[in-house]
């Protein structure tokens, strides 16, 4: 899905500047696109039926819910994006230059499109609205458009999608970093790398904020105990402390070995250094959830790899920008030809040389 952001950008820089070499780059991706969604179509089909054979009470009483946003992936996105993914893989010639664009349109709008119905199927089950009980206990839908439309949706489905174009990013740049340290289609290197690097640290900070943090609140406010889990509260406090590391024992009900900034749980979740954030001990223990340590360390890992990124991103954006390289890692743009080899490799990215080759494949 990030793969199919980052092709409608290169056959807009196409388009814009009429430079094959974006087309063919597009086309590259656009391969790579392919067996993405080939094995994606080959392992999501067994996922729709682990819905009846892990979860099949669950299924019972809801889906009638649920099957409404399934369905419409299948049936409006899948279809969009599979059609469309042919016409753009193998009707260049007859589409035209516009033509063709649109169908990269087309297949990034059907493979985000689908992102939000598995989001929207999601978060219904984290925050369930437009629903009623029947009389047998089954749950039936009282409100399409707030199934749709749910406020938890919108959120979780710009971090989620945030996500997956870090992860495009990181595979494109990683693949023009390699080309590039191994003097192999330099040209193309330097369009995956600028094209990675600078798509990838917007993705990283908007990761952090506002989607991360508005994350973080709506889980305050819907699930406080989930928020105790994950953060690794056990005891009701004021001026709650952030742990950042730390290992969380259940049974005495502590964190060991915390390495914590003072009060900045609070102050994250409601802009208020001494707000109360309730613990474990605030909830009945039956509603705890089953495995705490799984949810601390994976949400753990998360913010960790998330912080790394927005670092990583960061510092390969100043070293491509053509200023800081002049000014600190060689003498000025006229030195920095494909042939220079210095620290600031990225900045070499960012120049053409004069006479492209095409990539492997
Ligand atoms: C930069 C720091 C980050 C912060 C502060 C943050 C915050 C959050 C929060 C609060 C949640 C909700 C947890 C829950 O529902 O229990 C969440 C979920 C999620 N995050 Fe992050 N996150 C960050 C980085 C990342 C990164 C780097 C990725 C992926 C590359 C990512 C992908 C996800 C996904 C896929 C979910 C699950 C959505 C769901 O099912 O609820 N996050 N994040």
């Amino acid at each position: 899905m990030g793969l199919a952001l980052l092709i409608v950008y290169l056959k807009t820089k196409f388009l814009r500047t009429n430079d094959e070499r974006y087309n063919t780059s597009a086309k590259f991706w656009a391969r790579i696109f392919g067996i993405n969604f080939a094995v994606g179509v080959v392992t999501g089909t067994p996922k729709e039926f682990q819905f009846g054979t892990n979860w099949a009470e669950f299924s019972k009483s809801a889906g009638g819910v649920i099957g409404q946003t399934l369905a419409m992936e299948g049936v409006f996105s899948f279809f969009l994006e599979s059609s469309f993914l042919g016409l753009f893989l193998f009707g260049e010639k007859k589409l035209g230059r516009i033509g063709h664009w649109w169908a990269a349109f087309l297949v990034w709008l059907g493979s985000w499109l689908s992102g939000y119905l598995i989001v929207a199927t999601d978060t219904w089950m984290q925050h369930p609205p437009g629903y009623t009980l029947g009389p047998h206990g089954e749950i039936q839908l009282s409100s399409f458009w707030q199934l749709l439309v749910n406020s938890w949706s919108v959120w979780q489905y710009a971090h989620t999608m945030l996500g997956a174009v870090q992860t495009g990013c990181f595979v494109m740049a990683a693949i023009g970093a390699f080309y590039l340290l191994t003097n192999r289609h330099e040209v193309y290197g330097r369009i995956f790398v600028k094209g990675g690097v600078l798509v990838g640290m917007v993705a990283a900070l908007l990761q952090l904020f506002p989607t991360g943090d508005t994350q973080g609140k709506l889980i305050s406010q819907h699930q406080p105990i989930t928020l105790a889990a994950m953060e690794g509260v056990f005891h009701t406090q004021t001026g709650a402390p952030l742990a950042i590391l730390g290992q969380p024992d259940v049974q005495k009900r502590k964190l060991d070995n915390p390495a914590e900034f003072p009060k900045m749980l609070s102050f994250l979740t409601y802009r208020n250094w001494s707000a109360d954030i309730r613990g474990l001990d605030a909830f009945p223990e039956e509603d705890w959830p089953d495995m705490i340590p799984l949810l601390y360390y994976c949400y753990h890992v998360m913010v960790g790899l998330g912080t790394i990124f927005i670092a990583v991103m960061v510092l390969s954006a100043l070293l491509c920008s053509a200023l800081l390289c002049s000014a600190l890692l060689c003498s000025g743009a006229a030195s920095c030809m494909p042939s220079a080899r210095c620290s600031g490799f990225l900045c070499f990215a960012f120049r053409f040389p004069t006479s492209p080759t095409p990539p492997a494949g």
